[in-house]
């Protein structure tokens, strides 16, 4: 029987702000409430940039209207929408995802909020599939009613089991969780069923995406599970060749760096400031590599970069671990992101974040958010065989283009594009999560349906 439960969520504060958008379920007095809030709110704001645009014939920063609602209730996004559409008749709005409607699923705490009782959960390099969601619930593209849904978003965290013997993520369970998960919408909801769940969205933000396993070989053995081949999976693994485990629609996004922790060093070191470390790299390189069913962490890249430079004073290589490595790469100019088992890593976001050059050394590699990020005019790419070259490689791009190299990467607008923060902000991680999937509106199975009619 095709049966769809709804259920309100908990949040109370966040439901009523929601409701704004929603003014066909509020009861009468409330809607009378709102609809006169909603007026004053619209009719201040439009004397305000009407105003304004005379004076100044200029369109008005995003961070003005942020700023003129900051204590007020968030203003609906169709409402500041329509406000800035009067000011630009530009199709190139950078917001462009206005008509989005993305349904967030409320699961059973066991395949989310439970997770969160350790801390770690929210704060580790895989916890985008945490922060993705916590965005999203608080995103002015989520809608309550799911048939006018274009996405389904499932949140389950798989990355949050944490080995008790060396503290790593165990990804065993991740097919099983999100198995039962799907099992769950789909005999819930009808949605899943109607589309073969091609219009639903999925973290997956491990070594090899939705592969779920640490290892390549028996990831792409393994592939993507069979249940979620036909859904779009947002993954921090990326590669520019065919690779098994990105044979799926999907969004490459950055891993997740607690952007608290980036504000927290910036305050004490901004990213104009000295920077007297030439070369920098932090983590595990081993002198010898262990032969691990024919393979070697890093392809011994990591190995080779500490052979060559270990003892080179212009070189700050440590193997160990260290809390405050944020303040080295604050002072570094050149960051080194080698591959590990996987290509990307997340030396690559703190390097934007904090403005040092990423060197990426992993060939074939995939960033995230190419249409944001113009990553030629901010990083280097070493080839991993040229890795025995690098110090001549950085020593030609000091005497030649890393000042412009730096003044593309200190631009805010591109530090904050890898960041995930609690409220979307405009161009960070999450906006650009939307972007990607606006200009998937093709899978989305309500407007294959409208436009079929
Ligand atoms: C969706 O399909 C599955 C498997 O065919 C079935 O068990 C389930 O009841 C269906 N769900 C709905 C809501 O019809
Ligand atoms: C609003 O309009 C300005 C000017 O065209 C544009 O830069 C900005 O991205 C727009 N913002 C949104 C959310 O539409
Ligand atoms: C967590 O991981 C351990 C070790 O891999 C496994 O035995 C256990 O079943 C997992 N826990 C859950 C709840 O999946
Ligand atoms: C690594 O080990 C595999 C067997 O697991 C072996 O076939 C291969 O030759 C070894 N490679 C090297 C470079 O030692
Ligand atoms: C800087 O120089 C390097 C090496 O000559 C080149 O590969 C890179 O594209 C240049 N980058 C910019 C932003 O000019």
């Amino acid at each position: 029987m095709a049966e769809f439960v709804y259920r309100p969520t908990k949040n109370r504060g966040f439901y009523l702000r929601m409701r704004l958008l929603h003014k066909s379920r509020l009861s009468p007095e409330k809607s009378t409430f709102f609809r006169c809030y909603k007026w004053v709110l619209w009719i201040s704001l439009s004397l305000y940039f009407f105003s304004s645009y005379f004076i100044s014939h200029k369109p008005i920063p995003l961070s003005k209207i942020h700023l003129l609602n900051s204590n007020s209730v968030h203003p609906s996004r169709a409402l500041f929408e329509s406000v800035n559409r009067t000011l630009q008749e530009s199709g190139a709005d950078r917001g462009s995802f206005k008509d989005l409607k993305l349904f967030v699923y409320e699961l059973p705490q066991k395949y989310n909020e439970d997770w969160l009782a350790n801390q770690r959960c929210s704060s580790h390099l895989f916890a985008a599939e945490v922060a993705i969601h916590k965005a999203l619930l608080n995103s002015g593209v989520r809608t309550f009613d799911p048939y006018e849904a274009d996405f389904f978003f499932v949140p389950v965290y798989v990355s949050c089991n944490f080995s008790t013997v060396n503290g790593f993520p165990a990804i065993g369970h991740a097919r099983s969780l999100l198995s039962s998960a799907i099992q769950h919408i789909s005999s819930q909801y009808l949605f899943w069923n109607r589309s073969q769940g091609s219009d639903h969205v999925f973290v997956a933000s491990h070594d090899y995406g939705a592969c779920f396993h640490t290892m390549e070989d028996r990831a792409t053995a393994d592939g993507i599970p069979e249940f979620m081949r036909n859904s779009i999976i947002l993954q921090t693994f990326g590669v520019e060749y065919k690779h098994r485990c990105q044979d799926v629609e999907h969004v490459v996004i950055p891993p997740y760096i607690p952007p608290d922790s980036i504000r927290k060093t910036l305050e004490k070191s901004p990213v104009t400031g000295r920077r007297d470390i030439w070369v920098f790299f932090r983590g595990k390189m081993e002198v010898n590599p262990k032969n691990i069913s024919g393979k070697f962490y890093s392809k011994k890249v990591r190995t080779e970069i500490w052979r060559r430079y270990n003892g080179d004073r212009r070189f700050y290589l440590h193997r160990h671990r260290y809390a405050g490595y944020q303040s080295e790469i604050v002072r570094s100019v050149f960051c080194l992101c080698p591959l590990g088992w996987a290509p990307w890593s997340p030396r690559l976001v703190e390097s934007v974040a904090l403005g040092c050059v990423p060197v990426i050394i992993a060939d074939g590699i995939r960033l995230p958010f190419p249409s944001a990020i113009r990553w030629a005019e901010i990083s280097l790419r070493v080839a991993e065989k040229d890795v025995k070259k690098l110090g001549r490689i950085l020593e030609h791009v000091a005497a030649t283009n890393l000042s412009s190299i730096q003044r593309n990467l200190w631009d805010p607008e591109v530090r904050r594009t890898l960041m995930f923060n609690e409220e979307v902000q405009e161009g960070d991680a999450t906006w650009q999560v939307m972007e990607a999937l606006y200009a998937k509106l093709d899978k989305s199975y309500r407007r294959s349906k409208v436009s079929s009619q």
